[in-house]
């Protein structure tokens, strides 16, 4: 990997604690990071390079997913240098230009300048044009800009943001995280179907009957009510993670696929989506929001009695659709997509059901058969078979599978810090397929902002709305 430096915009907030510092931490260990690394941290607070090493250590306690070792840990923070920067001035990207090259001198590290965009995207169209004019990003080496998200509010908002990189940066160049794409799960839909022609046989509408996709959660609102409240469900886990997860299950391997290619593919089935209609406004949509429950045996409030969050908020803290990709693989499949705040369980899954013989003796316990693709908390991957029980003269279903333990494995922003190092944006999300998931989610948010959609509520605690489970079971399938 090649010398570089690291400026991280936002090195004194909670993402850069909580998931940047712990990974760069883990692929240091890994041994995973350019031999020679100058990491930048850019903030508004005055500190000392000292005190944003000693901020990192505490993180590092706090969240790594390894144990921090004391013999090799000045070594990782002496990387650091933190630099007091306001994203609007002028000056500051003059004096951020000579500290970057004073530092590259002193390392010997050629101008490989990755920019990594942690910080409000009201400020990002601000800091691409200064990084230009101030000649930051117009190195002799390479550039790369990865950007949080979330990737603008609505399509033309995002279409606004994306027209500002563009300014400056190509699309090759930019690098718009969805951390979902780096979950060890996800990206190892690849390598579960293309290996494995059984697989790869049944991967179409002729062997399945639907394809449900769930990221459930236990946690409220918490303390983001400032921006969930505008953001609901639909812009925070669908628009970007979970029509992510359709496109990713719905590529169809059966051959190793470049990354161009698995972009192209990915491009494709987000053309092939039907779009929302009028009548799916009423029925294949569904929003909710949690009301006062029980999670986790504990007693909670429900979502408009929550800390900074309108009484009368129609807020999506639930979301569910059923979605058609109309492709030679997957037309007259449904695909059932839900999210939720408050649920019963924390679960993000993909379940593959196949078809049943029409004649399946369902008397004796014989269910359809599943593949289950378990992403987060537990790594998994079971199919669901019927084997028979001599004793009862029944089926019971069991499952046949290998589970991995998270924690051993490197977490989604080790996988995607080091894809940006290397230059590697296959997990990344491309702009064709960010715009098209806004084109496809503008008329919900539409119908959303206009009150058009029926508002259904669920307790806290509890699977979702009772019109989640209808639609589902409208169609002769139920959640599993
Ligand atoms: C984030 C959302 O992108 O994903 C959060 O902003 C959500 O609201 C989180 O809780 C879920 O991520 P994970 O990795 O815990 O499934």
């Amino acid at each position: 990997m090649e010398n570089m430096t690291f400026v991280l915009f936002g090195a004194t907030g909670d993402l850069a604690k909580r998931k940047i510092y712990p990974a760069l931490y883990n692929l240091y260990l890994d041994g995973k990071l350019p031999q020679s690394i100058s990491v930048i941290g850019l903030g508004r607070t005055p500190l000392s390079s000292e005190d944003l090493q000693a901020q990192i250590h505490e993180a590092l306690n706090e969240f790594s997913r390894r144990d921090v070792l004391r013999d090799n840990v000045q070594d990782f923070l002496n990387k650091f240098r933190y630099f007091i920067f306001d994203a609007m001035k002028e000056e500051s990207y003059e004096n951020l230009r000579a500290f970057m090259e004073e530092r590259e001198a002193e390392l010997g590290i050629p101008d490989n300048r990755l920019f990594y965009l942690s910080v409000a995207p009201r400020l990002i169209d601000n800091i691409v044009k200064q990084l230009d004019a101030s000649g930051i990003s117009r190195t002799g080496g390479w550039r790369r800009l990865i950007v949080e998200k979330p990737f603008g509010t609505d399509l033309a908002s995002a279409r606004e943001l994306n027209a500002s990189l563009k300014e400056v940066f190509v699309e090759e160049e930019i690098y718009r995280i969805d951390h979902y794409l780096g979950k060890p799960m996800v990206q190892n839909i690849e390598s579960l179907i293309r290996p494995n022609p059984i697989l790869q046989a049944l991967w179409d509408h002729k062997q399945i009957s639907n394809v449900q996709i769930t990221a459930s959660e236990t946690v409220g609102v918490g303390s983001r009510a400032s921006y969930y409240d505008k953001a609901g469900a639909i812009r925070d886990m669908v628009q970007n993670h979970l029509l992510q997860l359709v496109m990713m299950t719905a590529v169809h391997h059966e051959r190793k696929l470049t990354s161009d290619q698995i972009e192209q593919k990915k491009r494709e089935i987000m053309e092939s989506i039907n779009p929302v209609s009028d009548e799916d406004l009423q029925n294949n949509i569904i929003r909710g929001q949690y009301q006062a429950g029980v999670v986790s045996g504990k007693a909670v409030k429900g979502y408009q009695d929550e800390d900074g969050v309108e009484d009368d908020s129609t807020n999506d803290t639930f979301f569910a659709a059923k979605l058609c990709i109309n492709n030679e693989h997957w037309s007259g499949i449904p695909f059932y997509i839900r999210t939720g705040k408050r649920m019963d369980q924390k679960s993000t899954r993909i379940v593959i059901e196949f078809k049943q013989d029409s004649d399946a003796e369902k008397d004796v316990g014989i269910v359809s058969n599943l593949l289950v693709i378990e992403i987060n908390p537990n790594e998994s991957v079971s199919l669901r078979v019927n084997v028979a029980d001599h004793s009862s003269e029944k089926f019971e279903p069991t499952y046949i599978g290998f589970s991995k333990h998270p924690g051993h494995q490197p977490e989604a922003y080790e996988r995607l810090l080091y894809d940006g190092m290397i230059g590697d944006s296959t997990f990344f999300a491309h702009w064709h397929e960010v715009e098209l998931s806004w084109e496809w989610v503008q008329p919900i948010l539409d119908a959303f902002a206009n009150d058009e959609a029926p508002l259904h509520t669920y307790p806290a605690g509890s699977t979702g709305p009772d019109a989640s489970h209808e639609l589902i079971e409208r169609d002769g399938f139920e959640w599993n």
